[in-house]
């Protein structure tokens, strides 16, 4: 009998993927003080649905992919999928980073095919999905190849379907496409989409390129830092699959660019002028 993965069974009853963060606080220690990374961070994350999160360098994004992957345990607040708190990392939550992390020994197949390692499946039931998965992300006939025959763009394809193929309730990108050019991300942005689609997997993608966030998620959630924290979720309200032209996409990236890069002056952040300083 064909393998039948939970995730296909559990999706033809009841939707799952559905991830809630709440309150959840971060500091680390660094040297001899407290550095307060992430404060009073909630979100409820809908099963299926796709989630971008964009904020400057060192509010925090990847550390909160990492309490979610269950990387570190070491903060305040719960973080649940599908009503079950998050501890230690599981199947159930896949990741991709910026650089494909493919081990260069190992051809794409071999490498995807790791994955299922722990896996209790029959060795047929283990090719069929990794052949469905190198399909899935369009990489038919490449089977073979070493991680040095592939192109920057292959090779991060290679990456998502190495973290699809245990067909996780949700799938955790930390800027996929960083290290690509222009042009490949656009193509891979639209591949994603198709992926995401065909998948039905949560998805939470953190990126510097709004127009990508915009692009790709249902909602996008701006961070600001110090501490990190959400100030603002705009739901984009566009069905998929989307038409990059659209001026609500348009309008949406320039707000969002404004917000980014004119954050509203914080109270605590205002240094009173002495009387004696020019005004
Ligand atoms: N292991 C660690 N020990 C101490 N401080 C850390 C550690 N990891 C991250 N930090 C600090 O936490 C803050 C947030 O880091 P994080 O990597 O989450 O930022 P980010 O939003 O992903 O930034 P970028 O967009 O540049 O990737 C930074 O100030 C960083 O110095
Ligand atoms: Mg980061």
């Amino acid at each position: 009998m064909d393998y039948v993965s939970p995730a296909t069974l559990t999706a033809s009853t009841k939707p799952t993927g559905s991830l809630t963060l709440k309150g959840i606080r971060k500091q680390f220690q660094f040297k001899d003080r407290e550095l307060k990374v992430l404060s009073g961070f909630d979100l409820n994350i809908n099963p299926g649905e796709f989630v971008s999160i964009v904020g400057p360098s060192g509010c925090g994004k990847s550390t909160l992919l990492r309490l979610i992957a269950g990387l570190d345990d070491s903060y305040e607040g719960v973080i649940t999928l599908d009503g079950q708190r998050v501890a230690g990392t599981s199947l159930e939550r896949g990741l991709v980073f910026q650089d494909h992390r493919l081990f260069p020994w190992m051809t794409l197949e071999q490498n995807v095919a790791l994955a299922l390692t722990n896996r209790p499946l029959s060795k047929a039931a283990k090719a069929k999905l990794v052949a469905e998965h190198i399909a899935l992300v369009g990489l038919k006939g490449f089977e073979k190849a070493w991680p040095h025959q592939l192109s920057g763009g292959m090779a991060q394809r290679a990456a998502i379907a190495r973290a699809l193929v245990n067909e996780p309730k949700v799938l955790l990108l930390d800027e996929p496409f960083g290290a690509l050019d222009a042009l490949t991300r656009v193509h891979l942005q639209t591949e994603l989409q198709r992926i995401w689609l065909s998948s039905g997997a949560t998805m939470i993608m953190i990126t510097h390129d709004v127009e990508e966030a915009i692009y790709l998620g249902d909602r996008v959630v701006v961070m600001q830092a110090n501490p990190g924290r959400i100030v603002h979720t705009v739901d984009v309200g566009l069905s998929h699959p989307r038409d990059r032209a659209s001026p609500v996409l348009h309008r949406l990236k320039d707000e969002i660019l404004a917000e980014l890069t004119n954050p509203p002056v914080e109270a605590s952040s205002v240094v009173p002028l002495r009387k004696d300083q020019d005004q």
